[in-house]
């Protein structure tokens, strides 16, 4: 099927992936067509093993080299510089490529059986959150596809981690399935976040992206004058989260209870002006939902101390939010360690950057205004009138 030009979806480790032949520029542009990609949003490669990254990047230099020894197969995309072998359309004219190599028996034998690099992106249509499933890549992509290898839900739940091995350290461009406290050996941290108005260095990573349907607004805790972190002495991990300023969720004792309160009051007062409203809450949050009213539909993601469980269940719960045609999602962040980080990339995506702070001194009355006044303004602002 690949041979022949033609697209096939397949499970990775991380989300299903479109595949195609990824030396064939014919069979690569049926990808974009298929998904409603931009041609400037460049693809992954997927090898299986250091002898198909060294066939399509010019050098592989020895950060790179021992990385993929450390973490292949697995949820780690390398960008290195390209080889003229691989079509400008699969880099999106860059000089550069990303390679991976997935950490699934299906994958693995599908690059093996083809004898080349698979191009694939993840096989969900353009803005639309990744697949975890076959059946959300039928329902994204249906007959555009070839064919689909079905093989059960996806282990990680959230795209690979970026890497760019170019400089020295290696830059993240995309947080992802492989958490950044594993990198940290490797000097790498954190890259702060992205906003709209900053130049992409990763091409595809706009704020809006991974989006459903409805309005998505996010409550995140923000540690105030230190108190929060003083609790835990600086650890490894915590010198790889991505902004010093930002609370350390585990130090930050109360707090999360306080973003409870607020995400449930503010779909309150958001319901109350009219629209469909659900919550994406933690596990923890239920003893807090008590005053939430009828119809505000909540699902409980994971456990706060769990975000491996958050991340595996994010996209296919965005999607569940969304087949009950709700008009705004609250949700919580599930920290920043191990995949949390990833999850609130995403996450913040959804909700193209509205994210609201709660902090020790504030109370959740005042972050929950502000989530509803943002979630009512953007809807007005979606549906044409003014305020
Ligand atoms: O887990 C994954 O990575 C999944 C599975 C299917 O492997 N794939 C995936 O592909 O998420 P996609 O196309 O949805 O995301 C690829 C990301 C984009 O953010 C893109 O901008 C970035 O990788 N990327 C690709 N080539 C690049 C390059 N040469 N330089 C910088 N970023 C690049
Ligand atoms: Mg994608």
């Amino acid at each position: 099927m690949l041979a022949g030009g033609g697209l096939v979806a397949f499970p990775t480790e991380t989300v299903y992936g479109l595949g195609a032949d990824g030396l064939s520029d014919s069979a690569v542009l049926r990808i974009f067509q298929a998904k409603g990609r931009p041609a400037s949003d460049p693809l992954i490669l997927h090898v299986s093993d250091l002898g198909g990254l060294e066939q399509v990047v010019t050098s592989v230099p020895d950060v790179a080299r021992e990385l993929v020894e450390a973490f292949w197969p697995g949820p780690l995309t390398l960008v290195l510089p390209r080889r003229e072998s691989v079509p400008a359309v699969v880099t999106a004219g860059l000089d550069s490529v990303a390679v991976r190599s997935p950490a699934h028996p299906v994958a693995l034998a599908l690059i093996e059986s083809f004898g080349g690099p698979v191009a694939a992106p993840s096989a969900n249509l353009f803005g639309r959150t990744s697949p975890t499933t076959a059946a959300h890549v039928l329902a994204d992509l249906g007959s555009r596809v070839d064919m689909i290898l079905d093989a059960g839900p996806t282990r990680v739940g959230v795209e690979s981690t970026v890497l760019d091995c170019r400089s020295s350290p290696p830059v993240v461009l995309r947080p992802g399935g492989l958490p950044l406290e594993s990198l940290a050996p490797w000097g790498v941290r954190a890259s702060k976040a992205r906003t709209t108005t900053e130049p992409a260095r990763s091409p595809g990573q706009m704020l809006r992206h991974y989006a459903p349907r409805a309005t998505v607004v996010l409550l995140d805790v923000r540690r105030e004058g230190g108190a929060a972190v003083k609790a835990h002495p600086p650890t490894a991990e915590r010198d790889a989260a991505p902004d010093a300023d930002v609370a350390w969720h585990e130090g930050a004792v109360g707090t999360e209870e306080v973003v409870a309160t607020a995400i449930f009051e503010a779909a309150r007062l958001t319901k109350r002006s009219g629209l469909a409203v659900a919550v994406l809450a933690a596990d923890e949050d239920r003893p807090r939902a008590g005053a939430i009213e009828a119809g505000v539909h909540v699902l409980y993601l994971a456990s706060l101390g769990e975000p491996d469980v958050a991340a595996r269940r994010l996209f296919a719960a965005m999607r569940e939010l969304d087949g009950l045609g709700v008009d705004v999602i609250m949700a919580r962040t599930f920290g920043r360690r191990g995949l949390g980080l990833a999850v609130r990339d995403r996450l913040l995506r959804a909700a193209e950057g509205r994210i609201v702070y709660v902090t020790r001194g504030r109370g959740a009355g005042a972050a929950a205004r502000e989530a509803a006044e943002l979630a009512i303004s953007a809807r007005r602002a979606a549906s044409g009138y003014r305020a």
